[in-house]
């Protein structure tokens, strides 16, 4: 119990909030948990670009966001949330995005109290957070992709007891400060027996614009030689792109999949990896 379970109430209302979750979840094929350790290595990027490339390859996704502090996914994919009450009372459906993508994000219904989040001490984020799961009304999806908050605290805690069938891809970026965190993410995935999908390593070199040579500003290998230690799979690695930044700012994170980048060029062997490996599992 992630509280501890202070009182009886409390105990009756989260098997009851379980199981409600559970059935709204039951529309879902498969959950991807897009997570890491540590802050800053491009989770909510690769999150909502996998969800894009998910979307555009013609699988129904949704992509959701629970990251009290720091929501991104509505700046990265230049989504205002208009939020329509599903028929069921209390219930909400998605956004759409572009063509097969549903979106929501805990920004859409924080609205001004975004900061307020911030003072919010354990219990109530966690509360918010198991009623935000429970409240939304998913289409039939293929996938639903997540973006869970950094670290191994009672945010992405409470996510991952949430979505409990869900699989992990933990994303790192190839220097040792950020491996050590890595291993940390390993181990909370098996203390919660979250399977782990594989590792992305991201901000993986920076290709040279006018030689095309690849710089490692951060060192190279390190996810994988992680993966490998760990016996995970390594799903592969995304270069430093700086139109990642650019068109993220801008809200259009989803027009870079047109571009010949090797960011993208990247990103479609990943996809196809992810798919292969969820493919094989069923
Ligand atoms: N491969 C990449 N190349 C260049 N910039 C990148 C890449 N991946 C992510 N970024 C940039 O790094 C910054 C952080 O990325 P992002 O917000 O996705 O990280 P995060 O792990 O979700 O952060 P947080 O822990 O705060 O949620 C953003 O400005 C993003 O555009
Ligand atoms: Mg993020
Ligand atoms: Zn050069």
């Amino acid at each position: 119990m992630v509280s501890g379970g202070r009182s009886m109430n409390k105990n009756d209302k989260y098997e009851a909030q379980d199981n409600e979750i559970k059935e709204r979840l039951s529309k879902v094929k498969h959950k991807l948990l897009v997570m890491s350790g540590k802050g800053g290595v491009g989770k909510s990027s690769v999150a909502a670009y996998l969800a894009i490339a998910l979307a555009e390859s013609g699988y129904k996704t949704g992509l959701i966001d629970v990251d009290l502090h720091g929501p991104s996914i509505p700046r990265l994919l230049g989504i205002k949330g208009k939020i329509q009450p599903a028929d069921t009372p209390g219930k909400i459906f998605p956004v759409a995005g572009i063509p097969n993508l549903s979106v929501i994000s805990i920004e859409f219904l924080m609205g001004e109290d975004r900061d307020r989040a911030t003072i919010w001490r354990g219990p109530i984020k966690i509360g918010v957070i198991r009623q935000f799961i429970a409240d939304i009304e998913w289409p039939e999806l293929d996938f639903l992709i997540v973006d869970s908050p950094p670290g191994t605290g009672d945010e992405p805690l409470t996510v991952a007891q949430t979505i409990p069938d869900a699989k992990a891809i933990i994303v790192t970026t190839p220097q040792e400060i950020s491996l050590a965190d890595v291993r940390k993410s390993i181990n909370f995935c098996r203390q919660v027996k979250m399977e782990i999908l594989g590792i992305i390593e991201n901000m993986s070199g920076l290709i040279c614009p006018h030689c095309g040579k690849k710089i490692d500003l951060f060192r190279s290998r390190g996810g994988e030689l992680v993966a490998e230690k760990e016996d995970l799979t390594f799903l592969g690695r995304l270069p430093i792109e700086p139109e990642v930044v650019l068109a993220g700012d801008d809200g259009k994170l989803a027009s870079i999949r047109d571009k010949s980048l090797a960011f993208t060029e990247e990103f479609e062997k990943i996809l196809a990896y992810v798919v292969d490996l969820i493919k094989e599992k069923e």
